[in-house]
């Protein structure tokens, strides 16, 4: 599901194809198919698509001839970095490849979620440091320990990035067992859903923790988190085995609070929120949503307490 399309991907020895999950026929699932030689065959009456969604077989009819009323819709579609890509637009292929973080040569591990909070709501959680202090208490920050930090914002016109680069360490858990002396951390959000938090040591990024959303409809989000660590003595395996447990915490609390957030939200039946300076990334963010990935240029500062 995304943006409320059902959409059917399936694998052929050429590639993956993603098409309309509704046979024209009698609008069965084609996802409750089954794959025959590289072609999807739906599950009532057996009606068989090719790649393009093109019906190619019509059992017990003896020819079958291309008739533009029975082709399944097709959307563009990827294979990158272990990841499907499907662009929810019929007839449009995009021009760049998805962002990813090709410079450096990183481990990664995947986590998959879903959650009922909506695109900007789940941004503003993940990238947003004032949250930490409460949600997270002990894990990543205390609310009795804030240390003041100066905080960077250069707005582009696809991404923001927040820079805070002397804040030695959090103060949670997490950091002081995990992490060696920091040098900045970095929020970032890219245009269209992804958000980042990088954490830099004076060699380089020690961690990059990267959120994907997916809008499955109006209010619930596939959420895929990569977490990206630089390769070292230390064997993958080993490194989540201490870090992971308690990254799938932080992770539940986020989502626990984001889907309590949504739930009062409806209950109020609209949203009606108020701002502080200490909001720094959520203008920017709707900003850029809402030019379309063409926002002004902003670049200002100012000092924090996290
Ligand atoms: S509904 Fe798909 S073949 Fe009839
Ligand atoms: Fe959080």
């Amino acid at each position: 599901m995304l943006f409320g399309k059902a959409i059917v991907v399936f694998r052929t020895k050429s590639g993956i194809s993603a098409l309309e999950d509704r046979c024209p026929h009698r609008n069965a699932p084609l996802s409750c198919g089954k794959i025959i030689n590289d072609n999807i065959q739906c599950p009532y009456h057996g009606w068989t698509f090719n790649k393009q969604g093109e019906c190619i077989d019509i059992p017990g009819l003896c020819v079958t001839s291309h008739h533009s009323l029975r082709t399944v819709p097709c959307y563009f579609t990827l294979e990158y970095q272990n990841f499907i890509w499907v662009c929810p637009v019929l007839n449009y292929k995009p021009s760049d490849l998805p962002y990813w973080p090709t410079e450096m040569d990183f481990q990664k591990t995947i986590l998959q979620r879903t959650v009922r909070a909506s695109l900007i709501n789940t941004l503003e959680n993940f990238l947003d440091a004032t949250h930490t202090h409460f949600i997270h208490s002990g894990l990543i920050r205390k609310n009795n320990n804030r240390q003041s930090v100066k905080a960077y914002i250069f707005r582009r016109s696809h991404r923001v990035d927040i820079r805070y680069n002397n804040e030695s360490k959090q103060n949670g858990f997490i950091s002081r067992f995990f992490e060696k002396e920091r040098v900045e951390s970095v929020g970032r959000y890219l245009f269209p859903s992804l958000g980042q938090i990088e954490y830099r040591n004076k060699e380089g990024t020690s961690l990059l923790i990267c959120l994907y959303l997916t809008p499955m409809d109006n209010e619930h989000l596939a959420v895929f988190i990569v977490i990206h660590s630089p390769r070292s003595w230390i064997p993958l395996f080993v490194k989540k085995a201490f870090i992971l447990p308690f990254l799938k915490i932080a992770l539940k609390q986020d989502l626990t609070i984001l889907k309590t957030q949504a739930d009062n939200i409806s209950f109020f039946g609209s949203e009606s929120f108020t701002f502080s300076p200490l909001d720094l990334i959520r203008s920017h963010i709707t900003q850029i949503i809402e030019n379309e990935g063409n926002a002004p240029m902003v670049e200002e500062n100012t000092i924090v307490n996290i």
